[in-house]
């Protein structure tokens, strides 16, 4: 089977679902790719042809895919055409996301033939709190030019739609992880919910740093931000992604959650990214 176009479709707050998307898609090697990059806004409908490949590249919050990913792709049809999926989480897990999107998907007429997890720093790590820093690192990269290729190579050795295989993403291989970290961030989370520290519902702001440059209110997914108003975030628009943390040149922004120390402590071993096909 020939593949004439690759549609990329990505909801990327800090970027590395993107990379890890763009990575894929290189691999395959496509001369046509359509990027469809709903970070910062949804789509009017769009109908995906039946002889083009799409990649949906999407972050994991809570164990789910962001739910503003999925809001946003709501006007994306297909019919029957082939979709790889891909969650990236920040080392921590992935839990329900990638059947989440597998479910998702199929909904909107896609059949699935590949899928994948990979690590990407996590949303909230910080020169303090590390988690994940730098990922998807080259290694990640390579390894998703990688997956990409496979792809390339499953479609062209399909006669025709029929014969290009489905797969069953709840057989994916989990990443390691030990036990007793795990048990260890469990306890200090339940803790730290029953001592009722409030978890900041917004970034908060430096006004003294802010140079009121504008790019926290160009990369915020939802518009909490407004021109003029930098210092301020609107609370109900928020999704905590940290978008304007990590895009502030002068640092001003940080959002200092409960989470990231524990994060930072128990997740320190790096997962291994999974594919597959
Ligand atoms: C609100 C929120 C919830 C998150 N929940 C999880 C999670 O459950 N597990 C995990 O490993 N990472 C979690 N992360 C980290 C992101 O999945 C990770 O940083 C991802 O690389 C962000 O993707 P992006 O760069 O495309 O925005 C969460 C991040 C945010 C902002
Ligand atoms: S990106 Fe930082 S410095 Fe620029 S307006 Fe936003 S908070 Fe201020
Ligand atoms: S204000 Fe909230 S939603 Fe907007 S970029 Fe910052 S963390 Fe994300």
């Amino acid at each position: 089977m020939d593949i004439h176009e690759v549609y990329l479709v990505t909801f990327s707050p800090t970027r590395t679902s993107k990379q890890v998307g763009d990575a894929i898609v290189r691999g395959i090697g496509c001369s046509k790719v359509i990027n469809i990059d709903l970070t910062l806004s949804a789509i009017e409908r769009c109908d995906i042809p039946q002889d083009a490949l799409t990649v949906i590249s999407v972050p994991v919050y809570g164990g789910h895919v962001a739910p503003l990913a999925l809001e946003r792709m709501k006007e994306i049809h297909a019919n029957g055409s082939p979709v790889v999926l891909v969650v990236v989480y920040g080392n921590r897990a992935y839990e329900k996301a990638l059947v989440d999107l597998d479910t998702f998907a199929s909904g909107l007429g896609f059949k699935v033939i590949a899928g994948a997890t990979f690590v990407g720093e996590h949303s909230y790590s910080s020169e303090k709190y590390p988690v994940a820093v730098g990922r998807p690192d080259a290694e990640d990269l390579q390894f998703a030019e990688l997956f990409g290729q496979k792809i390339l190579a499953k479609v062209a050795n399909a006669a025709d739609m029929e014969k290009l295989y489905g797969v069953d993403v709840t057989r994916i291989q989990r990443p390691r992880q030990p036990f007793f970290p795990l048990f260890r961030f469990m306890r200090k989370i339940l803790k730290l919910r029953k001592s009722g520290v409030p978890f900041p519902r917004t970034p908060k702001v430096d006004a003294d740093l802010c140079t009121h440059c504008g790019i926290c209110v160009k990369n915020c997914p939802t518009g909490a931000i407004l021109k003029g108003d930098e210092c301020n975030t609107i609370t109900e628009k928020c999704i905590k992604c940290c978008a304007c943390v990590k895009r502030c040149p002068q640092k001003a922004r940080t959002y200092d959650t409960p989470f990231a120390p524990l994060l930072a402590e128990h997740f320190k071993r790096q997962k291994e990214d999974r594919i597959i096909i």
